[in-house]
């Protein structure tokens, strides 16, 4: 009798331990989808709740900022891979994969870079032994690189930086020739925000990764950011036409900064949430249903470390998780549609 009450006890405990594992990643697994989540180094160090949410819901991180030129190459001769190696170390021991980011970028570029006034040949060196050094640094334990982020501007023309004025309009495919060089298995992606359905710019980065691809160029995909807004969604079949003749070229497509902003909706806090909620589910629909999106990765997790209000001086909430880590009604939509 004691033992059959013992194992009824036993078996809804068991049960009770089952609904509770209900969580992004193991639905995400199921899907044989990465769901990932930018990563803040610091945040991680000082915040066991953090951590805890992070290892349970996600199995791919990348790093928020730690991988970019500036933090990872402060000086001429000089690397500091210690707060990325945290990252990486983490998604190691929680088995989960990792996204690089990133290697050329106009921004977050170092003082001696910048201020330099290099040569085209100094300046393609320069960016040759950065993307060697660290891609082989990090071979076999980041699965993709960004190997270029944001190179076409808001008018859908190339965007002025170091690299176009200096090197010109081909740094673009040398980056990509030497990260493959220095790991021949990662792959390689062209990131960017605002070209997630079809526009100008998106028409300009398809050009773009079709020249690449009919040059032989390695390139594996296109990064969408969505960075969105709630009040202004992005339309799920721009989106996922988009997609598709992005995989008529052969390319992947990975969701990879997804946030959805909502101070400019209108109505209650409720109906902001359901909005965003919506935005959320939708654009994991296209990529649940596209054949070459495998990868949904969010920038951040929790609004308590959201950029956006840092970024935009502005308060706002756009990610799934409250400053409590509680699951907003964005995170119970991303349930129900990976379930
Ligand atoms: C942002 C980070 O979130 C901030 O912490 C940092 O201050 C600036 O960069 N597109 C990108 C990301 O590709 O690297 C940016 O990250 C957000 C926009």
């Amino acid at each position: 009798m004691l033992l059959a009450l013992g194992a009824v006890l036993t078996l809804s405990l068991m049960c009770s331990t089952q609904a509770t594992n209900l969580n992004l990643r193991s639905l995400a697994q199921k899907q044989g989808l990465n769901i990932g989540a930018a990563v803040l180094t610091g945040v991680l160090q000082k915040e066991p709740t953090y951590r805890r949410v992070l290892a349970r819901e996600f199995n791919m991180l990348t790093p928020e900022n730690h991988m970019k030129f500036k933090p990872l190459h402060p000086e001429r001769d000089r690397y500091d891979f210690a707060p990325a190696d945290v990252l990486v170390d983490f998604a190691k021991e929680n088995d989960m994969q990792v996204r690089g980011h990133t290697l050329v970028w106009h921004h977050s570029l170092p003082e001696w870079l910048e201020k330099g006034e290099w040569t085209r040949e100094e300046l393609m060196a320069i960016l040759q032994e950065h993307i060697y050094t660290v891609v082989e640094r990090y071979r076999g334990q980041v699965v993709e690189w960004d190997v270029v982020n944001e190179a076409i501007a808001d008018d859908a023309s190339l965007r002025k930086s170091i690299w176009l004025n200096v090197i010109g309009s081909d740094y673009i495919e040398m980056a990509f020739r030497w990260a493959h060089e220095a790991d021949p298995t990662v792959k390689l992606f062209y990131n960017d925000y605002g070209s997630e359905g079809i526009n100008s710019k998106s028409d300009a980065i398809y050009a773009l990764v079709k020249s690449l691809r009919d040059r032989h160029v390695p390139i594996d995909g296109v990064g969408l950011q969505m960075h969105v807004r709630a009040d202004k969604p992005p339309s799920a079949e721009k989106v996922a036409a988009n997609m598709k003749r992005l995989g008529e070229l052969g390319l992947e497509v990975h969701i990879t900064e997804m946030d959805v902003k909502i101070e400019h909706a209108t109505g209650t806090l409720e109906e902001k949430l359901t909005a965003q909620a919506n935005v959320y589910r939708d654009m994991m629909q296209v990529c649940l249903t596209a054949e070459n999106c495998d990868t949904f990765v969010l920038w951040g997790f929790t609004d308590l470390h959201s950029w956006i209000p840092r970024y935009l001086k502005q308060p706002d909430s756009p990610l799934i998780f409250d400053k409590f880590y509680n699951p907003k009604p964005a995170y119970d939509a991303l349930v129900e549609v990976l379930n």
